[in-house]
């Protein structure tokens, strides 16, 4: 596999990672349709131990548009189902209409491929949400997602309002609250 050389993530000094980003209209042009391919191809590169250490990439499974300099509301996910074998999600313009009371968190932390460093602390998020987007078709689409990919969808929603994970996380109690959530 060839690294797809316009992905260039922004790191957490860059202001324009909290920028609040903008919906999108369709068709999509060219070149939106080439980043979406190009992240997903980057993010399932990092996924593949081979290419990661290639590469020298870090290990991610969610991208968001303005990580890559670009204000329009767009996520891309790559979900591995074991063995390599992803599955594409491509979020555009989505809506939150439902979230679970249940809050659950990552027990070792949330990480960013914009964020290099480790950053001690849970994060808080919903167990189940439920999302209705556009495809890069602009078809109109809904999904419910829980657990990782709850989180992931999460974590991603977040960049789309210039938003990072560790925004969530009390720096002098970085485990507050965490017997009223659920580990996973
Ligand atoms: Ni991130």
């Amino acid at each position: 596999m060839i690294l797809p050389k316009n992905i260039k993530i922004l790191n957490e000094s860059n202001a324009l990672l909290r920028t609040k980003s903008k919906d999108v209209t369709f068709p999509l042009d060219q070149e939106t349709k080439d980043l979406i391919n190009d992240a997903l191809t980057y993010l399932e590169m990092s996924q593949i131990a081979e290419e990661r250490v290639k590469y020298d990439l870090r290990a991610g499974m969610g991208l968001s548009f303005i990580q890559l300099g670009v204000p329009k509301r767009i996520f891309v996910i790559s979900e591995d189902l074991g063995d390599n074998d992803f599955v594409r999600h491509v979020i555009i313009n989505p809506i939150v209409k439902s979230k679970s009371e249940e809050l659950i968190y990552v027990a070792e932390g949330e990480g960013c491929l914009s964020v290099d460093r480790p950053v001690e602390g849970i994060v808080p998020r919903h167990a189940r949400i439920t999302i209705e987007a556009y495809d890069e078709n602009g078809e109109l689409f809904t999904t419910r997602v829980r657990e990782d990919m709850a989180i992931c969808f999460q974590h991603e929603l977040d960049h789309l309002d210039g938003i990072l994970f560790q925004d969530h996380i009390n720096p002098r109690n970085p485990y507050q609250n965490k017997d009223f959530m659920r580990e996973i």
